[in-house]
């Protein structure tokens, strides 16, 4: 199949590899000029396991191909994808700016009847209003198949979730679309539910959402445990190991990040809010989220009244492990609450290049983590590598000035890092002494 996909974004990029992984001929657009031209060099701009050496293949086979010329690209395609960006506004709602300017730009470049599919995340209702966009913006008069799909694929491990879906959610009133998606993906072995457009829509909210709620249910309980004396660890896991709770998104840490989960929960609560529904859960559950980092940062502070001048290592800067996307990352949260208490801090993280504000905030950013913890007063864990497991702890003590250990996403084992002689906190176990 000939497929067009505007938006040459995370998604848009990952997506439009994987159709072409998958025998079908892609061609990738996007308004940004740097972008189409590093992707057509073959670079690909981002980092993501396994996903430039597929764009290089692809390249050479000429299965994808990349272009700014929207007239072109729109007239000679019948199967249009949307995969651009839907970041929050101030007042947590979604901004459609970049979806809008996708439905003007088919209106205006339309001359057949074309199957519209949006895989951005977009508030409930947006499909129905995107046919009526395309239509106010264009000449012609065929037919436009609106249809939503959904994209559930994760950062850090895209192509597995990008090759081999939970579910396929085919959201359309149109047999035509319907039947034509459902031949796109008739060689993947996922479960396909095919349902309204609002529906769809809903599905992506209502599962991140759920997800997040996950992950600071287990963070709210991680802070009783501290508490009360009882490993959070063996609590997830006793949990987990129920089938209608299932393990995944238990691990409790500093709090969820990234480009959707924040972005996301906030639209949800906002368009529920104006609809006459507040979602009081959820509200809940980003109130948690956004206090998780300073309940953390009191662990540290009990032990550091003053931090000024102390000399803080941190472990990690991308929002999770396997990429160098720092969107609401966490790490971040906690970078800046060391900056405004005057310590003297070195970063550390295997992708993330440190920007320069933060550089002339002070920070310094080291390639080696045995030098990043070089005299350290203290060393933060903010991101879970897991290179950091491999680490030689013992060199890492040795080469700190005081063994003060705080694992803010429970990666290593507290026990173990004790009998090193370290001094340890996580998240949900501080009960173990005291
Ligand atoms: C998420 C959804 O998982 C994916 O289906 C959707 O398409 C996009 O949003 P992503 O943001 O890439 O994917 O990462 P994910 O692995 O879900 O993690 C999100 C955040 O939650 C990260 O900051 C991660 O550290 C945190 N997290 C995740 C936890 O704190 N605990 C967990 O148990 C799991």
């Amino acid at each position: 199949m000939d497929i067009l996909i505007i938006g040459m974004g995370y998604v848009g990029t990952t997506t439009g590899l994987v159709f072409a992984q998958q025998g079908h001929h892609v061609t990738g657009l996007d308004i940004d000029q740097q972008k189409i031209a590093s992707l057509q060099s073959g670079n690909l701009y981002f980092y993501e396991p396994g996903l430039q050496e597929m764009l290089s293949t692809h390249i050479k086979n000429h299965t994808i191909t990349f272009t700014c010329d929207a007239e072109a690209a729109i007239k000679n395609h019948d199967v249009i994808f949307i995969t651009v960006g839907t970041p929050s506004l101030n007042s947590g709602k979604a901004d459609l700016t970049y979806i809008k300017q996708a439905a003007e730009m088919i209106g205006r470049y339309k001359n057949e009847e074309k199957i519209v599919v949006i895989k951005s995340t977009v508030p409930i209702g947006t499909t129905d209003e995107l046919e009526e966009w395309i239509a106010l913006s264009s000449k012609d008069t065929s037919p436009v198949h609106m249809t939503m799909n959904p994209e559930f694929l994760r950062e850090g491990n895209a192509l597995k979730d990008a090759l081999y879906p939970s579910r396929i959610v085919i959201g359309s009133q149109s047999d035509t679309a319907i039947h034509k998606l459902k031949e796109l993906y008739k060689d993947v072995s996922s479960p396909v539910l095919v349902t309204s457009t609002k529906a769809a829509e809903m599905i992506k909210y209502a599962s991140n959402a759920f997800l997040a709620t996950k992950i600071s249910f287990i963070n709210e309980m991680a802070r009783l445990c501290d508490k009360a004396g009882v490993p959070i660890q063996d609590v997830a896991k006793g949990m987990g190991l129920d089938e209608r709770i299932g393990s995944p998104f238990l691990n409790s840490g500093l709090g969820y990040g990234g480009s959707c989960f924040p972005k996301d929960v906030k639209e949800l609560i906002a368009s529920a809010e104006e609809i006459g529904s507040p979602l009081h859960i959820l509200q809940r559950v980003e109130e948690v989220n956004q206090t998780q980092s300073t309940y953390f940062m009191s662990k540290v502070k009990s032990k550091f009244p003053r931090l000024k001048g102390k000399r803080v290592a941190i472990f990690g800067l991308s929002f999770k492990p396997n990429t160098d996307d720092t969107r609401e990352s966490v790490a971040f949260r906690m970078l800046e609450q060391f900056v405004q208490e005057e310590a003297k801090i070195f970063v550390h993280d295997p992708a993330v290049n440190l920007s320069t504000d933060w550089v002339k905030k002070g920070v310094t950013q080291c390639w080696d983590p045995y030098i990043t913890v070089k005299e350290a007063d203290l060393l933060v864990i903010c991101t879970e590598w897991p290179q950091y497991t491999q680490l030689d702890w013992k060199r890492v003590k040795g080469n700190m000035g005081n063994p003060y250990l705080f694992d803010g996403r429970n990666m290593l084992i507290g026990e173990e890092m004790k009998k090193l002689g370290f001094y340890y906190r996580g998240i949900g176990s501080d009960c173990i002494d005291h």
